[in-house]
């Protein structure tokens, strides 16, 4: 399927989301090689830095929203379970948005299917706005380009804004208008692999919505936004140039200064454990030992193992063998969220 034929399906699959005021959509979760933490604004979600990822291709959500004058409120179920409280609100928050857009007054039904693991520390929240947001505005008949769905996502979860365009997006800092990632490269441009070693499903004491405020409260913060333009910059050229012992040694840099942020936040985040730490030192041997993979951690203590695809299996199969990983899930890159056949 050429790119002509999938903005001809989009575009009629908008038509007939807009007849019916319904939509689905499906969109994957991203891991940042550059990562976002803190915001200038937590209310609008914009960014202290602007951040690179690539969307997961072997994770998705899908979702289907439905407006329907019948109902008294939004309503949410997440893999046939109900959702109300907090969750519920900040879909509703993002709905709004749509909604006054839209000039709608009309509740929705949002029913969402994922098979990224609960509790699993790969963010969901990235692919459940990112489906969400382009689902909700093709229901509404909304004709929004990729930069504002970015920007509407990003408005529900900041990393969700990376998972509407395809493949590496860069999401730039900036005011509500700019604040919008893009795409730099396609998913064939490189076939990386996030091979991830899931070290603790539990549920996190603190998530990223309510650790983002602390990061003002690290001395270590304002270094870490001094150099994050140097480190983008290696990141995107190395991408570019399909470098990993270029792109390797940067992306660690970045996590590593990034929990050095929220450790020395008041009050701290230590979100490592003793198996983070070990697959960490483990990564460095096989560096040592010339095999090409290197590290990234998110907002959690799960480990990110970053190399291409022929070395995967093997890494798969060696971190299998290390005491307190529990289970392995590896992705390639990613394309973009779109709207699917209900
Ligand atoms: C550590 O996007 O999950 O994964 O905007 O509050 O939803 P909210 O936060 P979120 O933060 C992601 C933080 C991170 C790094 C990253 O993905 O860039």
């Amino acid at each position: 399927m050429n790119s002509t034929d999938t903005h001809q399906d989009q575009a009629l699959l908008r038509e007939k989301a807009a007849r019916r005021r319904r939509a689905t959509a499906l969109a994957h979760p991203n891991i940042a090689l550059i990562k976002y933490w803190g915001n200038q604004d937590d209310n609008l979600r914009l960014p202290a830095n602007p951040s690179l990822s690539m969307n997961l291709g072997s994770l998705q959500t899908i979702t289907t929203v439905t407006f329907d004058d019948s109902l008294a409120g939004d309503t949410l179920a997440i893999n046939g379970v109900p959702f109300t409280g907090p969750t519920l609100e900040r879909v509703t928050a993002n709905l709004d948005l749509v909604r006054r857009q839209a000039g709608l007054t009309y509740r929705a039904r949002i029913e969402s299917d994922s098979n990224v693991p609960v509790g699993s520390g790969i963010a969901s929240s990235s692919a459940a706005f990112a489906a969400l947001s382009v689902a909700a505005a093709a229901a509404a008949g909304l004709d929004l380009d990729q930069a504002a769905l970015s920007r509407l996502a990003r408005r529900g979860s900041g990393s969700a804004s990376r998972s509407v365009p395809g493949g590496f997006c860069l999401w730039q800092a900036g005011d509500d208008d700019s604040s919008v990632a893009r795409s730099i490269a396609p998913p064939e441009h490189w076939d990386l692999q996030d091979v991830v070693a899931i070290v603790s499903q539990e549920h996190k004491e603190v998530g990223s919505s309510g650790g983002h405020p602390l990061a003002r409260t690290s001395p270590l913060q304002a270094a870490r936004i001094a150099g994050v333009e140097r480190r983008l910059e290696a990141c995107r050229e190395a991408l570019l140039a399909r470098n990993l012992p270029a792109l390797g040694p940067v992306i660690e840099e970045d996590a590593v200064i990034m929990h050095a942020v929220m450790m020395s936040s008041r009050p701290p985040l230590y979100y490592w454990t003793p198996t983070t730490m070990a697959l960490i030192l483990t990564t460095q041997r096989w560096q040592r030992d010339g095999l090409p993979v290197y590290f990234t951690i998110d907002a959690g203590p799960n480990v990110h193992l970053i190399c291409e695809a022929g070395l995967a299996q093997q890494v798969e199969a060696e971190l299998h063998k290390i005491p307190g990983v529990q289970t392995v899930l590896t992705s390639g890159p990613g394309g973009p969220a779109r709207l699917i056949e209900h």
